[in-house]
């Protein structure tokens, strides 16, 4: 049995909180809103909830998770040393969707959370329900994405339970999310830092703060020989049916749309409002075009959307690798691993 909470911000939902809290420290997992997607919350410091959190999702034990503080003062007790590029992140960035990679201190958190790693991914959610839920507590929360491993993360509680029904104790339906992509996880123990995730905190709003970032493309990312963030190895953001990109022209994308339903597939297009009167047999909208922001916001619930049809193959049309884009198209190249949409008349 999994307890499905609202918290609405017009009524009293302290006794939500309360519930949620009591769940937490009786060792079990609640999922909670954040600014960038549903999180799987355990304490950090119990090793047999946090373990919860792995069985839940289905996610291998060498992936380790991000931990969630209430605020930028409480990561003094948990890591070795506050680097003047990780203040000047924390100070600009915090409460946010940025992740920063730093060396904890033994056996702050427990051993799982870490992966066997030294060093702990922490971050301070820009979300009213998970800062309430954080204060409350007085514990750090480790918390993935509160999907099945592999899958689409939640932007939406309904997500959530679609994924997580009878799997963990609690769900805290607090809306739609709002930035729509996971944190940009920085890796801020080396010189120059290290994007190992591209997310919401741009390449470009980093580098105002603290300088030179390193961003590795996609490409160099899977061909590294040790992944530096352990989870970007494995497949991600997947649907079921196969996702193929195409760039966003509407000759291109009617074209193709012709060809694979000459093929015998049934075709989900995910593209801007200016495509809906495509020929696909199914459509759902990025939004407005060339409007990253609600691409972002949208991304997830189109590719989780295109699941509940019976389509056999989903058309994403991409973006310019710019800015936020970087980040959605990170996210689209894994979805479909690789895989553009070719035009038969040119092979
Ligand atoms: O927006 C987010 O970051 C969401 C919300 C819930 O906060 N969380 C999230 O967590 O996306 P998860 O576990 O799905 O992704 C965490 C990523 C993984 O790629 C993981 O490998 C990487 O961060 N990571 C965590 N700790 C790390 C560490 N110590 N070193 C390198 N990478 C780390
Ligand atoms: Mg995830």
């Amino acid at each position: 049995e999994t307890k499905y909470l609202i918290v609405d911000k017009n009524v009293d939902s302290s006794s939500v909180y309360t519930q949620a809290v009591d769940f937490l420290n009786s060792g079990e997992v609640v999922a909670f809103p954040t600014e960038t997607v549903y999180g799987l919350g355990a304490v950090a410091t119990d090793e047999e909830a946090v373990q919860k959190i792995f069985t839940a999702k289905g996610r291998p034990s060498d992936n380790p998770l991000i931990v969630h503080l209430h605020n930028k003062e409480q990561a003094k007790e948990y890591v070795t040393a506050i680097s003047e590029v990780a203040q000047k992140c924390m100070d600009a960035f915090w409460p946010g969707p940025l992740t920063l990679i730093i060396e904890a201190k033994p056996n702050v958190f427990a051993a799982n959370v870490q992966a066997g790693l030294s060093t702990v991914g922490l971050r301070v959610p820009n979300h009213p329900v998970a800062l309430r839920l954080l204060e409350e507590i007085k514990k750090p929360l480790a918390a993935p994405s509160a999907n099945r491993s592999g899958k689409p993360s939640p932007t939406k509680a309904e997500h959530v339970a679609e994924d997580m029904t009878n799997r963990i104790a609690c769900i805290l339906d607090g809306g739609i999310t709002g930035v729509g992509l996971e944190s940009t996880v920085l890796d801020v123990t080396v010189t120059p830092p290290v994007i190992l995730r591209p997310g919401g905190v741009t390449k470009e709003m980093l580098e105002k703060v603290i300088g030179t970032v390193i961003q590795p493309t996609n490409n160099e990312q899977e061909s590294a020989e040790a992944p530096k963030a352990p989870g970007m190895k494995y497949t991600h953001y997947a649907p079921e049916a196969p996702v193929v990109l195409i760039e966003p022209t509407i000759e291109k994308v009617q074209q193709a749309i012709e060809q694979l339903q000459a093929e015998g597939h049934r075709v989900a297009l995910l593209a801007s409002e200016s495509f809906a009167e495509s020929k696909a047999n199914y459509f759902f909208t990025y939004g407005k075009d060339g409007n990253v922001k609600e691409m972002s916001v949208a991304l997830y619930d189109a590719l989780r959307a295109c699941d509940k049809t019976d389509a056999t193959i989903i058309l994403a049309t991409t973006t310019a690798h710019v800015g936020v884009g970087v980040a959605i198209m990170n996210r689209l190249e894994k979805a479909a691993g690789g895989a553009w949409h070719t035009n038969n008349s040119e092979n």
